[in-house]
């Protein structure tokens, strides 16, 4: 029998609206929702500014909770809708914002006590469980009540007297409301030990970070880091941990001692990773050179990758001027795949997806990435009114801006290919770049002019570009440099 289409559309209609309950209660609703997507960060000393353990915190801020929510500003997550599936995906489905708005609507009643579910259990210490080694700063670095934010550089002695596999870092700072976020980094020559001893203070001011390996990112709310099974970070035999900390002042004197808790991989992992960063962001030579009121000002690059891998994990950064960010993948085959696409971003959320499958990434799949930053007044997020023109720099009011993905090479042996081809591809960056900074009358232009009239040198037919056989040498120099190969992290 035929099921006349109106009937049909009837139906779905009324299950959707049977789908919300008569009565939606705390208990029974909205305990499990908080509980789950809100209490990691809205608890006692964590870094949201309530708590969200009990009805009457709920009740509370119940309008709140079905507004910031129905505007999708909480949770936190910048990622849009139509990326592949990621593993620590935090938001809420539109069921549980209906959830929750009908709950406010029907005057956030608490209901049947004895369908409250148990409340979370957050682990005294560590999220990861109980460290195989925990460090500490040996002392607290005081943060005053105001004034700029600052990268403060502690280094933490690993002592290792042999090269360990990390499988899992977690860090737990000692006042979360301060700290932005962290950038880990490994000492290998020693030269942040130097740094922080010249400095009586504990750590050391600054942001530049040549000569320390870069392992992994991290802000307050996220949880641990952890590999994949198979995957692992290496730490060298006598190599210090260098946490790069962006601390922003909070109103009131304030200080901070982070501990780091590492677990140790049971065996050496069966395979290594690599991070892709388009367009990688090594100084002032990215061109970035963004112009006062320029509502879209975009930077896009591509590589083409030179072995079969798997992406497992990505990331974008930009700063406060950032505002669209993409990378997409096109197979040889012509199909195509979304790696990341953010289409709001916020400097406050500097976030790492993990997919839930990986991508593959046969040999020969282009990745495209598209930056698009708003330096016009309307962009709330800028920090200069009126507008001033920005370019590259490590301050939070200069730019970068980039999206990371990390890669498994099919074949352990392959990693090394990647590697050359990325340090080419970094290299043809800053020519690029130091080229077209000719073309500029000012700012970036005047900095880059030294470099600018070096190139000049190599362009032996004088038509004011380097074609193809003029910058092979230009490049050897840069690669010799070793410059390049510091920006990129391996796990061996
Ligand atoms: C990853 C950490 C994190 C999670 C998870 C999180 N919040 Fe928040 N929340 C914050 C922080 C931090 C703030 C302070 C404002 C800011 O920094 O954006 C905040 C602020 C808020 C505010 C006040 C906003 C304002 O404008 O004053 C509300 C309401 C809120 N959160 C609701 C929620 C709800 C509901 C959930 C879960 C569905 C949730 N949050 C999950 C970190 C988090």
């Amino acid at each position: 029998m035929r099921i006349p289409s109106v009937l049909l559309l009837l139906a779905t209609a009324c299950s959707a609206a049977e789908a919300l309950p008569d009565h939606v209660t705390f208990t029974e609703h909205i305990a499990p929702i908080l509980f789950a997507k809100c209490a990691g960060c809205h608890r006692p000393g964590e870094i949201a500014p309530f708590s969200l353990l009990t009805y009457a915190d709920a009740k509370k801020h119940a309008k709140q909770l079905a507004e910031i929510t129905t505007e999708r500003t909480m949770p936190p997550w910048h990622a849009d809708k139509d990326n592949p599936a990621f593993l620590n995906n935090r938001s809420l489905d539109e069921w549980q914002i209906a959830l929750l708005t009908a709950w406010q609507r029907g005057g956030a009643v608490e209901g049947d006590a004895a369908k409250l579910p148990s409340a979370p259990k957050f682990a005294e210490g560590w999220a990861m469980g109980v460290p195989d080694l925990e460090l500490k700063m040996p002392e607290a670095y005081q943060i005053p009540p105001e004034g700029r934010d600052t990268y403060r550089n502690f280094v933490l002695p690993l002592n290792f007297a042999e090269d360990k596999w990390i499988s899992a870092i977690e860090l737990r700072p000692s006042s979360p409301e301060v700290v932005h976020h962290v950038l880990i980094f490994l000492d290998t020559d020693g030269s942040a030990a130097k740094r922080d001893a010249k400095d009586p203070k504990p750590g050391y001011n600054g942001f530049v970070s040549v000569g320390l390996t870069y392992v992994a990112g991290w802000a307050p709310g996220a949880g641990p880091l952890v590999l994949p099974p198979d995957l692992a970070w290496r730490f060298p035999k006598g190599a210090n941990l260098v946490l790069q900390t962006h601390l922003s002042p909070k109103g009131k004197a304030m200080q901070e001692a982070t501990s780091v808790g590492l677990r140790f991989a049971k065996e050496p992992p069966p395979h290594t990773y690599t991070t892709v960063q388009l367009p990688p962001q090594f100084g002032i030579l990215n061109g970035i050179q963004i112009p006062a009121g320029e509502k879209n000002y975009t930077l896009r690059d591509s590589f083409t990758l030179p072995i079969d891998c798997d992406a497992f994990a990505v990331g974008a950064h930009a700063h406060y001027l950032g505002k669209r960010m993409t990378m997409t993948a096109t197979r040889p085959d012509g199909s195509k795949a979304t790696l990341l696409k953010v289409s709001d971003w916020d400097f406050a959320w500097q976030e790492q997806y993990a997919y839930r499958e990986r991508i593959p990434l046969p040999k020969g799949t282009r990745l495209d990435t598209e930056v698009i930053w708003d330096n016009s007044a309307e962009n709330e997020r800028n920090p200069s009114k009126p507008p001033v023109p920005v370019h590259w720099g490590i301050a939070s009011a200069d730019e970068m801006g980039s999206v990371t993905v990390g890669v498994v090479p099919r074949k352990n042996e392959d990693l090394e290919v990647l590697r050359a081809a990325l340090t080419e591809h970094i290299a043809d960056v800053m020519i690029d770049a130091a080229q077209h900074s000719l073309e500029l009358p000012e700012g970036l232009g005047k900095k880059l002019a030294p470099v600018a009239s070096m190139l000049k040198g190599f362009d032996k037919n004088g038509d004011g570009t380097l074609d193809d056989a003029e910058r092979a040498p230009v490049r050897t120099l840069i690669q010799f440099s070793g410059f390049p190969r510091q920006m990129l992290n391996a796990s061996p």
